[in-house]
């Protein structure tokens, strides 16, 4: 059996000191998609953060086999999983777009010529290339969505978790992330109410509920039947 990318065992999220996700259980192979929904205020972005290390949690975190407890296994994760906010404003922070699209690649040393690359078919993707030089303080609110999104984008993580990807979207640009996620071959973790989106992508989703939730993801005899199937 392939070892799975990201694990959470008996995951529970602390908030202002109290649980507000308890005994959370998501196995995630590479490659593989996930929504995660539920009402306002349940934990979803909570959920995210506490995986990328910014909200306390208790239980286990796994990362290709290998538990992540300290700042320095955090950073590794942040290396490899992106993280979109749900609002754009906590995201972005440099003067220009172009500033923004090049500022984790270049944090991250990724040679010149991936750069480049990886930074062109961004901007092609989401047809950027009116705002690079404009002050990302000044962008639209969908416009600051799509920019947040492809500053991600840019450092090639192999998973992403988006939050609310589509909020905020005319139509034209809903179809331009929507077609990105169902095409992406990234391991994704998409957190929406955008019941749309949802049944466009047509994956996997996990209802958060409640106080005290408790699942385990995927079922084992559909993983099972999954890995039968290759
Ligand atoms: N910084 C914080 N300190 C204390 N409590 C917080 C903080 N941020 C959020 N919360 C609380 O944690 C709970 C979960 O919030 P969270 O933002 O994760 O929900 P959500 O599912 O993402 O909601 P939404 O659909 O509105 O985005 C809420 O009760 C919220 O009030
Ligand atoms: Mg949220």
């Amino acid at each position: 059996m392939t070892e799975p990318f990201l694990e959470l065992r008996n995951f529970s999220v602390y908030r202002g000191g109290r649980a507000i996700l308890t005994n959370l259980n998501i196995v995630l192979h590479r490659g593989e998609k996930i929504v995660i929904a539920g009402v306002n205020g349940v934990g979803k972005t909570s959920l995210a953060e506490a995986i990328l290390g910014f909200v306390p949690f208790k239980g286990e975190l796994i990362l290709e086999g290998k538990p992540v407890k300290e700042k320095k296994d955090f950073k590794i994760l942040r290396r490899k999983v992106g993280y979109v906010f749900q609002n754009p404003d906590n995201q972005l922070f440099m003067p220009t777009v172009r500033d923004e699209l090049l500022f984790a690649p270049k944090n991250y040393k990724l040679p010149e010529e991936i750069v480049e690359k990886l930074f062109q078919k961004v901007v092609n993707t989401f047809n950027l290339t009116h705002l690079l030089d404009r002050p990302t303080f000044k962008l639209s609110f969908g416009q600051k969505r799509l920019v947040s999104l492809a500053c991600v984008l840019t450092y090639d993580p192999e998973m992403l978790i988006l939050d609310e990807p589509t909020n905020g979207l005319d139509r034209e640009n809903w179809f331009k992330v929507a077609e990105f996620l169902k095409k992406s071959d990234k391991t994704l973790m998409v957190i929406t109410h955008d019941r749309e989106l949802i049944s466009f992508l047509g994956w996997r989703v996990i209802y958060l509920s409640s106080l005290s939730f408790v699942t385990s993801y995927p079922p084992k005899e559909e993983l099972k039947e999954n890995l039968r199937k290759g």
